[in-house]
Order: structure tokens, then C-alpha cells, then sequence
């Protein structure tokens, strides 16, 4: 067999779906002759494993009748893309995967691991976004060193704003500093719907949510806006911390949402200076809690001034000192999150069909009775007064 003879064959093999041939279109990559033995390469651009077996039929029923005593046709296929598993509501569909990080109780560093584990997994090569949606007490742009920031807005849609290799959006970057918000529920609801379909986030791998502490109306409405592919928990080891967050695990199971993982966090203390470790809360006091749940430790985080210090002057401390204890913890609890969550892909992904408002078409899903006039002066049309459109 010749080059010339090989190239005569393989120039009879049409793409499926086309008219031109495999040689013309450039997909034939290697030809290795021996003797009357041939070996050919092909690239193709289809994953549908249909088009490469007819493809490697044909140029073996080709070469043979060129005379070929043995063809093998290696066909190189793109991966299948990963269709989107989740089921239900989205409001942004460009995002491939939530990640809720929640607790039960207040100040226990919430924000702290949103934030670190964020750019944990945009160190580790993901495409990022970070979302606070802790609508009364958004402290995320002072960690990220965007207090002050503001965004760009383009046609009612809103950038978000970048630090640190990933994108973020926060209700303190849309308000002035130091204002308060007094809110009824069905207000965070639309605020937190807003922050997912109007910001212009990018096509991310995942976003991580920040979460106000507590049960309540945020983690609702969240969880029915998107599907959450996996919720994580962050405690400090104290016994009335744990029990708030079995309320908080307890809601992740309620609402469908796969449990990544719990991170200890204030997990002992390291003396800068000396390294030794001091067990300031109690450590490792999680572990019946996650045995419980059938869940596993991300991390536990030591206490560290570098930490509160990074928080504080918008400087991450997994960023600015990724040789420090706590960044690694922080690296390992990104790697462990996203084996979790290509985990929860491969079983099928998530819904959040379950947890959609049951009310029928044209009744209010508002928890409050019909508000009287007095109560809603600010709102001229009637309804509970806080703006959801209700009664
Ligand atoms: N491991 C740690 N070592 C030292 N300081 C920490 C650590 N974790 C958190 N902090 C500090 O504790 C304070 C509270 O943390 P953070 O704001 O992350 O908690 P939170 O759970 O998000 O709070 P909230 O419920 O108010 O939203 C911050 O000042 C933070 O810098
Ligand atoms: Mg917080």
C-alpha cells in the first residue's frame, strides 16, 4: 500500500450527514503503512459514538478494496458534553453548579469559607462566581477588597465584579455603605431571584452562595430558584453551635439538597509564633453530627489571625498565604467539594421540581393574610405590602 493508494481509499469515506469526504475535510490526521498493513488516524468533531463506528466501518471496507490485507482506524471523538442533569427551576441556567453554604447559627465564618473556598476552586483551574446573598449584613465585598465598588449596569442587567480570579455580586456593592435594609420575606424572595437571573454572571462551573445564618426565607427562596447541587455547613465546634447546625442540616435534607460536607470551623488555635495548637472551642467534636447525617469533614480551620486579618483587609488569606495551614485546609476542602459534586452529576444531578409552590394558578403563595391599607402605606395598590404582588 502506498500514501497515494491510502488517500484514494479514505477519499471514498463521506462524513455522515455530508457530502464531502473525511480526506477533505481534514480529519484524516496519521497514516502509517506497513506493508500491505494500514493504520489510520481520524479526527472527528461528533461525540455521537454512531458517526465514529460508521466512519470506522467504511474506511475499513475501503482500504480492503484498495488492496489493504489489514486496516485499523483509530477515530479520536470529542467527549460528550455534559448535558445539564438538573431538573426544575433555573434562573441561571449558565451556571453549572450551586453550592449553599449555610449554618445555623451567626459568626461562625460563613463568609469566611465562601470566600476561601471560592478561590480555592478558581486557583484550582474552575470558573467561579461567589453570590452573597446574606441580604441584611453583606460583608463578602470588604473580604474581597471591593468595598466601595461599584458595578456596571448595562441595559437593567448588572456585571458583577471581579477579585481574586472570580466574579462576585453582593447587595452591599448595590447599596451605600452602611445602610440597613428593613425587608419583609417576599422582598429578600425577589431580591435573591434578582441576584440570580439579572446579574450577568459568566458560564461558571460553580457558584457559591453565601448564606444569611439560619432557616429561613433566603434558603427557600433560593432553593427553589436553582437547583442546588450541594449544600455545606459551617460550624464551630461548640455544643450549642452543633445544634444549631443539625437544624441547618436538617434543612439541606428537606429541600433535596445533596450535602457536601461539614467545615469545623475555629478549630483550634495555632500560635503564630511557636505553631502548637491550642483547642480553644473543643475540635473534632462535629464527628458524631456527620456520622449522623452520613456526611464528611471538608476541613476543620484552626483559628488564625491571618484570617480574620484577610477578611478584614480584603485580603484572602488562601490566596495571599497559600503555604499557611489554613490555605491548605481551605485547597483540600475545594478538592473534596468538587469530587462531591462531579459525584452528584454522575448519580443524576438534582431537582428542585419537589420544592416548587404548590398554590394553584392565580392564588397568592404570600404567608401573609390580606394586609390592610394601613399597613402597606407605601403601596398604593393594596397587597401585604412588600412589593411580591400578592392579594
Ligand atoms: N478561622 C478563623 N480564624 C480567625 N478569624 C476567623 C476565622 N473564621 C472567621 N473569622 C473571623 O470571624 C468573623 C466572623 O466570620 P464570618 O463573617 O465569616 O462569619 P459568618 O458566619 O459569615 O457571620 P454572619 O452569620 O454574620 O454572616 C470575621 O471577622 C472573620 O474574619
Ligand atoms: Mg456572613
Amino acid at each position: 500500500m502506498t500514501q497515494e493508494s491510502v488517500n484514494k481509499a479514505l477519499s471514498t469515506v463521506t462524513y455522515p450527514g455530508f457530502t464531502k469526504d473525511i480526506v477533505t475535510f481534514g480529519f484524516v490526521k496519521d497514516i502509517e503503512i506497513d506493508g500491505d498493513a494500514v493504520c489510520v488516524t481520524v479526527d472527528i468533531t461528533s461525540s455521537a459514538p454512531e458517526v465514529a463506528k460508521q466512519i470506522e466501518d467504511e474506511c475499513v471496507a475501503a482500504l480492503l478494496r484498495e488492496g489493504a490485507g489489514d486496516a485499523v482506524i483509530k477515530v479520536n471523538a470529542p467527549k460528550m458534553p455534559r448535558e445539564t442533569s438538573s431538573r426544575g427551576k433555573n434562573l441561571a441556567p449558565q451556571v453549572k453548579n450551586f453550592v449553599m453554604v449555610s449554618s445555623g447559627k451567626g459568626g461562625v465564618g460563613k463568609s469566611t469559607s465562601s470566600v476561601n473556598l471560592a478561590i480555592a476552586l478558581a486557583m484550582q483551574g474552575k470558573k467561579v462566581g461567589l453570590l452573597d446573598a446574606d441580604i441584611y449584613g453583606p460583608n463578602i465585598p470588604r473580604m474581597l477588597g471591593l468595598a466601595g465598588q461599584k458595578p456596571e449596569v448595562e441595559s437593567n442587567k448588572v456585571h458583577p465584579l471581579k477579585a481574586f480570579g472570580i466574579e462576585m455580586m453582593s447587595m452591599g456593592s448595590l447599596m451605600e455603605e452602611g445602610q440597613s435594609l428593613i425587608w419583609r420575606g417576599a422582598m429578600v424572595m425577589k431580591a435573591i431571584e434578582q441576584f440570580l437571573r439579572d446579574i450577568l454572571w459568566s458560564e461558571l462551573d460553580v457558584l457559591v452562595i453565601d448564606m444569611p445564618p439560619g432557616t429561613g426565607d433566603a434558603q427557600l427562596s433560593l432553593a427553589q430558584a436553582i437547583p442546588v447541587t450541594c449544600g455545606i455547613t459551617v460550624t464551630t465546634p461548640q455544643q450549642v453551635s452543633l445544634d444549631d447546625s443539625r437544624r441547618s442540616l436538617d434543612m439541606f435534607k428537606k429541600l433535596n439538597i445533596p450535602i457536601a460536607g461539614v467545615i469545623e470551623n475555629m478549630s483550634g488555635f495555632i500560635s503564630p509564633d511557636t505553631g502548637v495548637e491550642y483547642d480553644i472551642f473543643g475540635k473534632g467534636s462535629t464527628e458524631p453530627m456527620i456520622a449522623e447525617y452520613e456526611t464528611e469533614l471538608l476541613a476543620e480551620i484552626p483559628i488564625e489571625p491571618g484570617v480574620r486579618i484577610g477578611g478584614d483587609t480584603g485580603a484572602p488569606v488562601t490566596y495571599e498565604n497559600p503555604e499557611s495551614e489554613v490555605a491548605k485546609r481551605f485547597m483540600k476542602a475545594a478538592e473534596m467539594l468538587w469530587a462531591k459534586i462531579e459525584k452528584i452529576e454522575e448519580e443524576g444531578g438534582v431537582e428542585n421540581e419537589s420544592i416548587q409552590p404548590t398554590t394553584p394558578p392565580g392564588v397568592s403563595a404570600c404567608s401573609t393574610a390580606a394586609a390592610p391599607q394601613q399597613q402597606a402605606p407605601q403601596q398604593s395598590t393594596g397587597g401585604c405590602g412588600t412589593g411580591c404582588g400578592c392579594h
